[in-house]
Protein backbone atom coordinates (compact mmCIF):
# COMPACT_ATOMS: atom_id res chain seq x y z
CA UNK A 1 0.00 0.00 0.00
CA UNK A 2 2.87 2.55 0.43
CA UNK A 3 2.31 5.59 -1.52
CA UNK A 4 -1.28 4.37 -2.76
CA UNK A 5 -4.54 6.87 -2.65
CA UNK A 6 -6.50 4.12 -3.03
CA UNK A 7 -7.36 0.71 -1.51
CA UNK A 8 -9.53 -1.36 -2.73
CA UNK A 9 -10.05 -4.11 0.57
CA UNK A 10 -11.96 -7.28 0.48
CA UNK A 11 -13.42 -8.22 3.98
CA UNK A 12 -10.54 -10.97 4.62
CA UNK A 13 -8.40 -7.80 4.60
CA UNK A 14 -7.30 -6.41 7.98
CA UNK A 15 -7.38 -2.55 7.57
CA UNK A 16 -5.40 -1.36 10.88
CA UNK A 17 -3.49 1.40 12.36
CA UNK A 18 -0.46 -0.34 10.86
CA UNK A 19 -1.66 -0.90 7.47
CA UNK A 20 -2.32 2.77 7.49
CA UNK A 21 1.26 4.15 8.88
CA UNK A 22 2.52 1.71 5.76
CA UNK A 23 0.09 3.83 3.23
CA UNK A 24 1.47 7.03 4.54
CA UNK A 25 0.54 10.30 3.48
CA UNK A 26 -1.31 10.31 0.10
CA UNK A 27 -3.76 7.88 0.96
CA UNK A 28 -7.12 9.05 0.81
CA UNK A 29 -9.67 6.44 0.34
CA UNK A 30 -10.17 2.91 1.33
CA UNK A 31 -13.33 1.08 -0.70
CA UNK A 32 -14.15 -1.96 0.94
CA UNK A 33 -15.48 -4.89 -1.41
CA UNK A 34 -18.38 -5.64 1.16
CA UNK A 35 -21.41 -4.31 2.99
CA UNK A 36 -19.65 -5.23 6.63
CA UNK A 37 -16.42 -3.04 7.37
CA UNK A 38 -15.87 -4.46 10.54
CA UNK A 39 -12.19 -5.71 8.61
CA UNK A 40 -11.48 -1.64 8.40
CA UNK A 41 -10.62 0.01 11.62
CA UNK A 42 -12.64 3.18 10.47
CA UNK A 43 -11.47 5.12 13.84
CA UNK A 44 -7.95 5.67 12.78
CA UNK A 45 -9.20 6.37 9.32
CA UNK A 46 -11.42 9.03 10.85
CA UNK A 47 -8.26 10.41 12.53
CA UNK A 48 -6.24 10.46 9.47
CA UNK A 49 -8.98 11.77 7.57
CA UNK A 50 -9.23 8.88 5.21
CA UNK A 51 -12.65 8.27 3.63
CA UNK A 52 -14.11 4.78 4.07
CA UNK A 53 -16.55 3.11 1.71
CA UNK A 54 -18.68 0.18 1.43
CA UNK A 55 -21.75 -1.52 -0.83
CA UNK A 56 -24.67 -1.46 1.12
CA UNK A 57 -27.86 -2.62 -0.37
CA UNK A 58 -27.48 -4.69 -3.66
CA UNK A 59 -26.53 -7.70 -1.82
CA UNK A 60 -29.91 -7.63 0.69
CA UNK A 61 -32.12 -9.82 -1.21
CA UNK A 62 -29.17 -12.68 -2.31
CA UNK A 63 -28.09 -12.93 1.43
CA UNK A 64 -31.54 -12.44 2.45
CA UNK A 65 -31.96 -16.13 0.38
CA UNK A 66 -29.21 -18.06 1.15
CA UNK A 67 -30.44 -17.11 5.14
CA UNK A 68 -33.95 -19.07 4.07
CA UNK A 69 -31.93 -21.55 1.85
CA UNK A 70 -29.76 -21.97 5.24
CA UNK A 71 -32.76 -22.36 7.67
CA UNK A 72 -34.61 -24.49 5.58
CA UNK A 73 -31.59 -26.83 4.96
CA UNK A 74 -31.09 -27.01 8.38
CA UNK A 75 -35.00 -27.51 9.88
CA UNK A 76 -35.42 -30.16 7.25
CA UNK A 77 -31.81 -31.68 8.00
CA UNK A 78 -30.67 -32.05 3.93
CA UNK A 79 -26.52 -32.58 5.13
CA UNK A 80 -27.65 -35.71 7.18
CA UNK A 81 -29.99 -36.65 4.16
CA UNK A 82 -27.57 -36.09 1.60
CA UNK A 83 -24.77 -37.49 3.55
CA UNK A 84 -27.00 -41.24 3.31
CA UNK A 85 -27.23 -41.33 0.52
CA UNK A 86 -23.77 -40.90 -0.76
CA UNK A 87 -22.77 -42.78 2.17
CA UNK A 88 -25.08 -46.20 1.34
CA UNK A 89 -26.58 -45.41 4.50
CA UNK A 90 -30.04 -45.08 3.05
CA UNK A 91 -31.43 -47.90 2.89
CA UNK A 92 -35.09 -47.88 2.88
CA UNK A 93 -38.33 -45.30 3.22
CA UNK A 94 -37.89 -45.10 7.08
CA UNK A 95 -41.53 -43.58 8.93
CA UNK A 96 -38.75 -41.82 11.77
CA UNK A 97 -36.00 -41.01 9.01
CA UNK A 98 -34.83 -37.91 9.10
CA UNK A 99 -37.37 -35.92 10.83
CA UNK A 100 -37.23 -32.09 10.72
CA UNK A 101 -38.74 -29.12 11.64
CA UNK A 102 -41.82 -27.31 10.35
CA UNK A 103 -41.83 -23.97 9.43
CA UNK A 104 -45.12 -22.61 8.57
CA UNK A 105 -46.88 -20.58 11.57
CA UNK A 106 -43.60 -20.80 13.65
CA UNK A 107 -41.70 -18.15 15.65
CA UNK A 108 -38.93 -16.25 13.71
CA UNK A 109 -36.68 -14.28 15.59
CA UNK A 110 -34.71 -11.89 13.42
CA UNK A 111 -31.44 -10.55 15.39
CA UNK A 112 -30.36 -6.92 14.18
CA UNK A 113 -33.21 -5.87 11.77
CA UNK A 114 -31.64 -4.09 8.85
CA UNK A 115 -32.20 -4.21 5.56
CA UNK A 116 -30.74 -8.24 5.24
CA UNK A 117 -32.72 -8.84 8.53
CA UNK A 118 -36.05 -6.95 7.01
CA UNK A 119 -35.41 -8.83 3.62
CA UNK A 120 -35.18 -11.95 5.56
CA UNK A 121 -38.75 -12.08 7.84
CA UNK A 122 -40.26 -10.46 4.63
CA UNK A 123 -39.52 -13.91 3.07
CA UNK A 124 -40.38 -15.88 5.83
CA UNK A 125 -43.35 -14.15 6.95
CA UNK A 126 -44.81 -13.69 3.73
CA UNK A 127 -44.05 -17.21 2.67
CA UNK A 128 -44.83 -19.43 5.70
CA UNK A 129 -46.89 -16.97 7.61
CA UNK A 130 -44.31 -16.71 10.70
CA UNK A 131 -44.61 -15.09 13.48
CA UNK A 132 -42.08 -12.04 14.19
CA UNK A 133 -39.74 -11.21 16.70
CA UNK A 134 -37.17 -8.67 16.43
CA UNK A 135 -34.04 -6.94 18.29
CA UNK A 136 -32.84 -4.11 17.20
CA UNK A 137 -31.67 -0.82 18.58
CA UNK A 138 -35.24 0.58 18.57
CA UNK A 139 -38.17 -0.38 17.63
CA UNK A 140 -38.96 -0.69 14.31
CA UNK A 141 -42.71 1.04 13.34
CA UNK A 142 -43.19 -0.30 9.53
CA UNK A 143 -41.55 -3.71 10.27
CA UNK A 144 -44.71 -4.09 13.42
CA UNK A 145 -47.37 -2.65 10.99
CA UNK A 146 -46.03 -4.50 7.91
CA UNK A 147 -44.26 -7.69 8.91
CA UNK A 148 -46.79 -7.72 12.24
CA UNK A 149 -42.94 -7.26 14.34
CA UNK A 150 -42.29 -7.33 18.13
CA UNK A 151 -39.79 -5.79 19.39
CA UNK A 152 -38.12 -7.76 22.27
CA UNK A 153 -35.21 -8.21 24.38
CA UNK A 154 -32.44 -10.57 22.83
CA UNK A 155 -33.45 -13.03 26.36
CA UNK A 156 -37.35 -12.75 25.02
CA UNK A 157 -36.27 -13.31 21.22
CA UNK A 158 -34.19 -16.28 22.35
CA UNK A 159 -36.81 -18.01 24.89
CA UNK A 160 -39.51 -18.02 21.94
CA UNK A 161 -38.27 -18.50 18.65
CA UNK A 162 -38.41 -21.87 16.73
CA UNK A 163 -35.99 -20.12 14.00
CA UNK A 164 -33.41 -17.51 14.60
CA UNK A 165 -31.35 -15.47 11.93
CA UNK A 166 -28.33 -13.38 12.78
CA UNK A 167 -28.09 -9.97 11.34
CA UNK A 168 -26.28 -7.80 13.25
CA UNK A 169 -23.11 -6.18 12.04
CA UNK A 170 -19.68 -7.41 14.18
CA UNK A 171 -18.31 -4.84 16.66
CA UNK A 172 -17.06 -4.61 20.10
CA UNK A 173 -20.78 -4.89 21.36
CA UNK A 174 -21.52 -7.44 19.48
CA UNK A 175 -18.36 -9.67 19.86
CA UNK A 176 -19.75 -13.43 21.25
CA UNK A 177 -23.38 -11.59 21.82
CA UNK A 178 -24.92 -15.18 21.30
CA UNK A 179 -22.58 -17.06 24.20
CA UNK A 180 -22.80 -20.32 26.60
CA UNK A 181 -25.75 -18.08 28.34
CA UNK A 182 -27.46 -16.74 25.33
CA UNK A 183 -27.87 -20.48 23.84
CA UNK A 184 -29.18 -21.59 27.18
CA UNK A 185 -32.71 -19.81 26.38
CA UNK A 186 -32.80 -21.28 23.38
CA UNK A 187 -35.35 -24.24 22.78
CA UNK A 188 -33.98 -27.67 22.14
CA UNK A 189 -35.65 -27.14 19.00
CA UNK A 190 -34.70 -24.08 17.56
CA UNK A 191 -33.02 -23.76 14.38
CA UNK A 192 -30.03 -20.81 14.48
CA UNK A 193 -29.08 -19.34 10.97
CA UNK A 194 -25.73 -17.12 10.59
CA UNK A 195 -25.21 -15.12 7.68
CA UNK A 196 -23.65 -11.99 9.22
CA UNK A 197 -20.23 -12.36 10.72
CA UNK A 198 -18.95 -15.39 12.61
CA UNK A 199 -17.26 -13.68 15.55
CA UNK A 200 -21.16 -12.53 16.49
CA UNK A 201 -21.57 -15.99 17.78
CA UNK A 202 -19.19 -17.74 20.34
CA UNK A 203 -18.16 -20.90 18.21
CA UNK A 204 -17.07 -23.15 20.72
CA UNK A 205 -20.32 -22.83 22.91
CA UNK A 206 -22.23 -23.23 19.88
CA UNK A 207 -20.48 -26.64 19.25
CA UNK A 208 -21.84 -27.55 22.66
CA UNK A 209 -25.20 -26.72 22.21
CA UNK A 210 -25.36 -28.20 18.99
CA UNK A 211 -23.53 -31.17 20.43
CA UNK A 212 -25.73 -31.69 23.50
CA UNK A 213 -28.81 -31.41 21.81
CA UNK A 214 -29.83 -27.83 23.29
CA UNK A 215 -30.71 -26.38 19.52
CA UNK A 216 -32.21 -28.49 16.70
CA UNK A 217 -29.74 -27.58 14.38
CA UNK A 218 -27.27 -24.47 13.15
CA UNK A 219 -26.68 -23.05 9.11
CA UNK A 220 -23.78 -21.20 9.30
CA UNK A 221 -22.96 -18.80 6.47
CA UNK A 222 -20.24 -17.38 8.63
CA UNK A 223 -17.75 -18.69 11.04
CA UNK A 224 -14.68 -17.69 12.82
CA UNK A 225 -11.85 -18.01 11.44
CA UNK A 226 -12.86 -17.95 8.07
CA UNK A 227 -11.80 -20.23 6.25
CA UNK A 228 -13.13 -22.79 8.95
CA UNK A 229 -10.53 -24.97 9.83
CA UNK A 230 -11.12 -29.07 8.21
CA UNK A 231 -10.30 -30.32 11.45
CA UNK A 232 -13.06 -28.24 13.16
CA UNK A 233 -15.23 -29.87 15.78
CA UNK A 234 -18.54 -28.22 14.33
CA UNK A 235 -17.57 -29.70 10.77
CA UNK A 236 -18.37 -33.06 12.79
CA UNK A 237 -21.83 -32.00 13.90
CA UNK A 238 -24.36 -33.93 11.64
CA UNK A 239 -26.82 -30.92 12.46
CA UNK A 240 -24.33 -28.16 11.33
CA UNK A 241 -24.43 -27.25 7.89
CA UNK A 242 -21.46 -24.64 7.29
CA UNK A 243 -21.37 -22.67 3.97
CA UNK A 244 -17.96 -20.45 2.50
CA UNK A 245 -19.75 -17.01 3.06
CA UNK A 246 -21.67 -17.01 0.01
CA UNK A 247 -24.30 -14.93 1.13
CA UNK A 248 -23.51 -12.49 -1.80
CA UNK A 249 -22.29 -15.01 -4.48
CA UNK A 250 -24.73 -13.98 -7.28
CA UNK A 251 -23.68 -13.02 -10.91
CA UNK A 252 -26.13 -9.87 -10.12
CA UNK A 253 -24.87 -9.13 -6.35
CA UNK A 254 -21.44 -9.40 -7.03
CA UNK A 255 -21.20 -6.81 -10.08
CA UNK A 256 -23.03 -4.42 -8.45
CA UNK A 257 -20.98 -4.32 -5.66
CA UNK A 258 -17.97 -4.28 -7.83
CA UNK A 259 -19.51 -1.03 -9.28
CA UNK A 260 -20.32 0.56 -5.86
CA UNK A 261 -16.82 -0.76 -4.41
CA UNK A 262 -15.01 1.12 -8.10
CA UNK A 263 -17.35 4.40 -7.71
CA UNK A 264 -16.30 5.11 -4.26
CA UNK A 265 -12.69 4.39 -4.82
CA UNK A 266 -12.53 6.72 -7.89
CA UNK A 267 -14.67 9.28 -5.87
CA UNK A 268 -12.31 9.31 -3.54
CA UNK A 269 -8.81 8.87 -5.29
CA UNK A 270 -10.34 12.29 -6.90
CA UNK A 271 -10.86 13.64 -3.36
CA UNK A 272 -14.93 13.75 -3.75
CA UNK A 273 -17.11 12.75 -1.34
CA UNK A 274 -17.91 8.84 -1.75
CA UNK A 275 -21.21 7.72 -3.39
CA UNK A 276 -21.36 4.81 -0.69
CA UNK A 277 -19.60 6.08 2.13
CA UNK A 278 -19.45 4.41 5.89
CA UNK A 279 -20.34 6.72 8.79
CA UNK A 280 -16.60 7.60 10.60
CA UNK A 281 -16.50 8.40 14.23
CA UNK A 282 -16.33 12.18 15.46
CA UNK A 283 -12.51 12.81 15.93
CA UNK A 284 -11.66 14.17 19.26
C1 LIG B 1 -20.59 -8.31 3.15
O1 LIG B 1 -20.62 -7.64 2.12
O2 LIG B 1 -20.32 -7.83 4.25
C2 LIG B 1 -20.94 -9.75 3.02
O3 LIG B 1 -20.62 -10.46 4.16
C3 LIG B 1 -20.29 -10.34 1.79
O4 LIG B 1 -20.99 -11.46 1.44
Amino acid sequence: VQGCTGILSLLSDRIDGEVLDAAGQSLRVISNFAVGYNNVDIAEAARRGIAVGNTPDVLTDATADIAVALLLASARRLREGWESVVSGRWKTWEPMGWVGQDLRGKTLGIIGMGRIGQAVAERLVHGWAMQLLYTSRSPKPEVDSQLGGRHVTLEQLLRDSDFVSVHLSLNAQTRHVINGDALRWAKPTCVLVNTARGEVIDQAALCDALREGKLFAAGLDVCDPEPLPTDSPLLKLPNCLVLPHIGSATVSARNAMAQRAADNLIAGIHGKPLPYPVPLPACS
